[in-house]
This record gives structure tokens, C-alpha cells and sequence, in this order.
């Protein structure tokens, strides 16, 4: 078991490999979404009982639009099953859950299944979980712009901690660890302000097929590693 003061307080996952695992089985591509909605929950639990206190998921991107439209429209049904399956029980776990993303241009369904989440669980004091959907970082970074300006910053006024108020992610810190499965060593537009130093771990792991064993590999990488934020580091410091 790791010690306390190494459990990173926030954790970012991009759910990756979810198509691949279901063609490894050869069903069609939903069925891995599917499959990795029923992981979701289950490594929101294995977060909640090490003392993780932020999880932020990549859930659909800004460019995932691009995908063939039955799998645009599986993805957004799914979400609404997904809301209506396990929302009571994350609420009664008292996780807060925070949609993060554009929420413009998704069905009117779907907007009410998010703010049905976050309303329901808006006063939890769990763990918070950010779904990043119809999400991208520069995205987030325009819109944080586009709404300081709205809200009258003067150039002067507009700094590095200002802006970030501005985040979509401004209910919680800065990952300290990005997780991706899927083998995949890239971003893909995820919170590209945020990680400005998060520790980053790739995992080969299909996301369908990510569990306990694989979230303590990853913890235990985070535990070993030395953060210097540009610093010289202990080591040198001595
Ligand atoms: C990630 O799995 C889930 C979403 C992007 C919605 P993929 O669907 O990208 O799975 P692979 O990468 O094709 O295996
Ligand atoms: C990133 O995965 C987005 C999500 C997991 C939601 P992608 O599968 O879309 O990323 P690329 O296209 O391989 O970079
Ligand atoms: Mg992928």
C-alpha cells in the first residue's frame, strides 16, 4: 500500500482503446464503448478507496465529430444509459460529477442528462469526477479567453492565475498524473494548459481491460518520481 503523501490528488485519464477491444473479440465498436463505461465505474471506486480526490476522463473529444455517424450517435446514446444506470449509485458514493466541454453543440437530451448529474451531485464532497466531453485543450483555452474578455479583465489584468479561473477545469488543481491507455504516446488535445507538469504514464492496456492492477502500476510510477517544476531537485539541492 502506498504511503498517503504520494496518492496523487488528481488524476487524467484518456480512455483509450475501446474499439481495438472489441475488435480483438470481433463485435463492433460500441461494444468496447460499452465495456469501458462499466470500467469507468469500477476505477472511480479503486480512486475513491486510495485517496484520489480528482479524476478528470476524456470521454469524447472535439475531434472525435470526425467518426462515422453511427458511432457518434452509439457514443451520445450511451451516455444517456450510462447517466441513467449509475448516476444514484456515484451520487450515493458522494462523487461530484462536473461535465467539462462544449456543451453547444449536443442534443438537448443530453445537455439535461449532464445537468441532471452535476445538480444532483453538485453538494457531494467525494470525489470529483470531470468528464471531458465534446471536450479539446485548445478549445478550452479560446473559451477561457473569450470569457474573461466578457467579463470585463482589462490586458493588464489577464495573467496565468487569472485565466485559469477561467478553465473549464476550475473546480480543481492541476493533474498530477496522466494516465493513457491504449498504447497510444500522444495528447490528442486533452488539457493542454492544465498539464503544464503532470507526470505522464502509457499503458498498453485496452481501457475496457484496465483495472486495479494496472491504476497501482501507474500509482507506484507516480510515487517514484522526482517533481521539479524547473527546479535542481532534491538530489542537487543537498
Ligand atoms: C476511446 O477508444 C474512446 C473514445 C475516443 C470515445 P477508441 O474508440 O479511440 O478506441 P481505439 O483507439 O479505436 O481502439
Ligand atoms: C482520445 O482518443 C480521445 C478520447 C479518449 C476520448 P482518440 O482515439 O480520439 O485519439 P487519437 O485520434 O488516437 O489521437
Ligand atoms: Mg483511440
Amino acid at each position: 500500500m502506498q504511503s498517503p503523501d504520494t496518492v496523487p490528488r488528481h488524476v487524467a485519464i484518456v480512455m483509450d482503446g475501446n474499439g481495438r477491444w472489441a475488435k480483438k473479440r470481433y463485435l463492433p465498436r460500441f461494444f468496447g464503448h460499452k465495456a469501458g463505461v462499466d470500467t469507468l465505474v469500477r476505477v472511480i471506486d479503486s480512486c475513491r478507496s486510495r485517496g484520489i480526490r480528482y479524476l478528470t476522463v476524456y470521454a469524447f473529444s472535439s475531434e472525435n465529430w470526425r467518426r462515422p455517424e453511427d458511432e457518434v450517435s452509439g457514443l451520445m446514446g450511451l451516455v444517456i444509459v450510462a447517466v441513467t444506470k449509475y448516476l444514484a449509485k456515484l451520487a450515493g458514493d458522494g462523487v461530484r460529477i462536473v461535465i467539462i466541454g462544449d456543451r453547444e453543440s449536443v442534443s438537448d437530451r443530453l445537455r439535461k442528462a449532464w445537468d441532471e448529474a452535476e445538480a444532483l451531485t453538485r453538494d457531494n464532497t467525494g470525489l470529483t469526477l470531470s468528464v471531458a466531453f465534446n471536450y479539446g485543450g485548445r478549445w478550452d483555452i479560446v473559451q477561457a479567453c473569450r470569457r474573461a474578455v466578457a467579463a470585463g479583465l482589462r490586458e493588464d489584468q489577464i495573467d496565468e492565475q487569472s485565466l485559469s479561473r477561467f478553465m473549464a477545469t476550475a473546480h480543481a488543481p492541476d493533474p498530477d498524473l496522466l494516465i493513457r491507455t491504449g498504447g497510444e504516446m500522444r495528447i490528442s488535445n486533452f488539457l493542454l494548459w492544465q498539464m503544464a507538469y503532470t507526470e505522464m504514464v502509457f499503458s498498453d492496456c485496452l481501457w475496457p481491460d484496465f483495472g486495479e492492477a494496472e491504476l497501482d502500476q501507474a500509482l507506484a510510477s507516480f510515487a517514484g518520481r522526482e517533481r521539479r517544476f524547473g527546479d535542481v531537485g532534491a538530489m542537487a539541492a543537498r
